[in-house]
């Protein structure tokens, strides 16, 4: 029956494209909901970092310091590897816990001073 193979044939392309479309849409939804809106820098401090860093806990040295704007792009650079590399007894944070964007929030308000005293975790609203 030369028929049904035309048939088959024809219909084949179509539904590997509607599987992959299928995918792509399962695959989209997972990426929107592991990527909620970024978190406001004094949240992202509450939650990861004041835990350790904050003047109460001192398991870490002060980190909400104000620097100077000349060096805010050097401290910058030295924040985001240690979030991201780890530093000593610190742990790393890779994007799952901490996206780039809340990340550049985060140090742009740690540098200017923006965060300073930022109240630990548990603190006020
Ligand atoms: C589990 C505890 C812990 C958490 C959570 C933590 N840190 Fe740290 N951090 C440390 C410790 C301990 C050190 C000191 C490491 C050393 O001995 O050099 C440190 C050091 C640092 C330093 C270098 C010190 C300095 O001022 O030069 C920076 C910057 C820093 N942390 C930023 C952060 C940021 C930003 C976060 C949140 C995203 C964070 N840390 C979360 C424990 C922590």
């Amino acid at each position: 029956m030369p028929h049904t193979t035309t048939v088959l044939s024809r219909h084949l392309p179509s539904l590997t494209g509607g599987a992959l479309l299928l995918l792509g849409s399962l695959l989209s939804t997972t990426a929107l909901a592991e990527t909620p809106e970024a978190r406001e820098p004094a949240e992202v401090y509450r939650q990861v970092c004041a835990h350790c860093h904050a003047p109460d806990k001192a398991v870490g040295p002060e980190i909400t310091i104000t620097f100077p704007e000349a060096a805010w792009e050097a401290r910058g650079n030295y924040i985001r590897n240690t979030v991201r590399h780890g530093r000593a007894a610190m742990p790393a944070f890779r994007a799952a816990k901490i996206s780039d964007a809340e990340l550049e929030g985060l140090i742009q308000a740690l540098v200017s001073g923006e965060l300073d005293d930022a109240p630990a975790q548990g603190g006020e609203e």
